[in-house]
């Protein structure tokens, strides 16, 4: 364990530029009273290894795992906890009192979070749901929903052979859609998800006709940037709930700010608008 009294922790990605998480966690450290620095950890792929290996001499307490690192990173941890072992990825490393380091997943609680934020009462299974994309992000996504008792899961996916792979790997309820059938299993829906990249700043909008989408369905977005993405714009606009990627991103950080400084941060609206002003492109 650190002996140092000023925490020291980071987020390790390349490039790490355009992450959100220093500004996030230097707030939570700041609001509680708590002395220490979230650093930018510019870290190339081939010095990974020798990176992690460094946070314990280096006195961090842990750090964020970010693209394109999640999958790689498992490799650098001594252990791994069960869910992400689950999801295939990492994304938080807890440096331990003995200094070892332990790898961990907290996209699919951040995820399941941004959804109660928006509907305290929401639940899993309610009514079919139907997921768009098959990277990490939907394999975070997807199990987080099957753990919260989703009965059906829809899994479409540009390249059909990802999503019928994880469809075979985490079993019921997950079932593979065909793309091309993607307009058609929006119908009795009582979530939509988009994992994909589709509608992403500098991306085209995702191709998808909501005709079929019932009005009672919630539609969610991974995507942060821009805050409403094509995608969301159309549900709002025809009377759907919308919840979009902000929640997820803030709601992951609770859990490893707590692991790291020993206190679990609230999201305010403070916060939110804090982080918002940052995302106005
Ligand atoms: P993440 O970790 O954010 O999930 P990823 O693993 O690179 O990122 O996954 C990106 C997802 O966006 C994939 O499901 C990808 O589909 P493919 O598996 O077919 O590549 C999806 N995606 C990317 N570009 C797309 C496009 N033009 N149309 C549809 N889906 C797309």
């Amino acid at each position: 364990m650190s002996s140092h009294s000023y925490g020291l922790a980071g987020v390790m990605g390349w490039p790490v530029a355009h992450s959100r998480s220093p500004k996030l966690h230097n707030y939570w450290l700041e609001k509680y009273g708590l002395p220490g620095a979230y650093v930018q950890l510019a870290v190339a792929p081939e010095t990974l290894g020798v990176a992690i290996a460094g946070l314990a001499a280096l006195g961090f307490r842990g750090c964020n795992i970010t693209i394109p690192h999640k999958v790689d990173a498992m490799a650098f941890v001594d252990d791994i906890d069960a869910n992400a072992k689950r999801v295939g990825a990492i994304n938080t490393i807890v440096v331990q009192p003995d200094d070892s380091l332990k790898g961990f997943n907290h996209d699919g609680f951040g995820y399941i979070q941004s959804l109660l934020d928006a509907q305290p009462d929401w639940r899993a299974d309610t009514g079919p749901i139907t997921v768009l994309g098959a990277g990490g992000a939907a394999r975070a996504v997807v199990l987080s929903l099957a753990d919260r008792g989703a009965k059906e899961i829809r899994l479409l996916n540009r390249t059909p052979e990802k999503a019928q792979a994880l469809a075979s790997e985490f079993g019921a309820p997950v079932k593979a859609v065909a793309w091309a059938d993607r307009h058609a299993a929006l119908s009795d829906i009582a979530l939509l998800v988009n994992t994909t990249s589709q509608g992403m700043h500098g991306t085209p909008a995702l191709d998808l006709d909501l005709t079929a989408l019932p009005q009672r369905a919630l539609v969610s977005d991974a995507i942060y940037v821009p805050l409403e993405t094509p995608l969301l714009q159309a549900a709002r606009l025809r009377g759907n709930a919308t919840v979009n990627g902000l929640g997820m991103l803030l709601n992951q950080a609770r859990p490893a700010f707590q692991a790291w400084f020993g206190v679990m941060p609230e999201i305010t609206p403070e916060l939110r608008r804090a982080i918002e002003a940052t995302l106005q492109s």
